[in-house]
């Protein structure tokens, strides 16, 4: 079962069109994640330049009874589940009432929902297909129905809104998960900035592929002629907004229909791809302040790579006046 609420077609078009119109040009994250951006992820997380996953697998892993005492009852929303291969530990320990896992690519969302089902058959799955950033209510649903509902938002995926557009979207998340709600939230930390530029440029050209299949698939979703071969990739730490900015880079001067407009390009123009900015514990938990959530716990892994944190809502009445 899953409900689909993916952009339409129309609406994909539109915001195509503002990100060209940027400067610098950048599009929104999720498109990079068609079905084949969606493998291409997953195996980005698998070099061995992208610590990452690894890390964040290892903490949930390891603090999953803790993690589950301290989220209490409810069913558990994953936000961006991708393949949803994180989630295991925290189903075995918190064996909720349902699993509803949330993501913009919708085949693969249906293969994860299939495989859970088999893995645990004791929890009702039910996938959302969504841009969960524009989404400020779940759908109606039994499953939902009477349940204190827990976020689970790994991956650092925060990582890739603005701390403006960040501070609002932990708003919404507090919304749609209703009073009472709880977010278990996976922030990626700065740290050198060799590792960080390596862990987005991967040596096997999986995070240029990554990007550059933004190109194939708005070529074909938008009827758009991006020839990906006169682009490349790049990959950069940007200290003073503590974040990696992946951008395609125009090898030469040329235009670009997309959409039934046209585009140009100076040679050696950027094309954003993603930011993705990383937060120390203590910026993050300002952060989420600012959106009207309290952190009751948090957890690192011993090399300051990753942390977890425990949101609870604050005084309905500070939420109320910050968001
Ligand atoms: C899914 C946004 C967390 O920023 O690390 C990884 C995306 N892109 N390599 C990240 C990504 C290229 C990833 N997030």
């Amino acid at each position: 079962m899953l409900i689909d609420l993916h952009p339409q077609a129309a609406d994909v078009a539109r915001l195509v069109s503002l990100g060209m119109a940027k400067q610098p040009k950048q599009l929104p994250a999720w498109l990079l994640y068609d079905a084949e951006g969606s493998r291409l992820f997953e195996a980005i997380c698998e070099q061995p330049e992208y610590g990452l996953t690894r890390t964040e697998t290892a903490l949930l892993e390891r603090h999953a009874p803790a993690l589950a005492q301290a989220l209490g009852p409810g069913v558990l929303v994953e936000f961006g589940a991708g393949s949803a291969r994180k989630v295991g530990p925290l189903l075995r320990s918190l064996k909720p009432p349902a699993y509803v896992p949330l993501d913009i690519s919708a085949e693969h969302l249906a293969n994860a929902c299939v495989e859970l089902r088999q893995h645990f058959p004791q929890v009702p799955v039910l996938g959302i297909c969504c841009d969960y950033s524009q989404l400020d209510q779940l759908p109606a649903h039994p499953l939902l129905e009477g349940q204190a509902r827990l976020g689970f938002y790994p991956g650092s995926s925060l990582g890739n809104f603005t701390p403006t557009d960040a501070q609002a979207l932990l708003c919404q998340l507090s919304k749609l998960l209703g009073p009472g709600g709880k977010l278990l939230i996976g922030i990626d930390q700065p740290k050198a900035v060799e590792r960080l530029e390596a862990a987005y440029n991967d040596a096997a050209g999986v995070s240029a592929a990554f990007a550059k299949n933004l190109l194939v698939r708005l070529n074909r979703d938008l009827a758009g002629n991006f020839d990906p071969q006169l682009f490349s990739y790049r990959a950069r730490w940007e200290a003073e907004h503590s974040r990696i900015a992946m951008a395609l880079v125009s090898a030469r001067e040329q235009s670009v229909q997309l959409a039934g407009q046209v585009w140009s390009f100076g040679a050696g123009e950027e094309l954003i791809t993603e930011h993705s900015f990383k937060y120390d514990p203590e910026a993050f938990r300002a952060l989420a302040a600012a959106a009207g959530w309290s952190c009751s716990q948090s957890w690192s892994d011993p090399q300051g790579d990753l942390s977890l944190h425990l949101l609870v809502q604050a005084d309905p009445a500070i939420a109320g006046r910050l968001c």
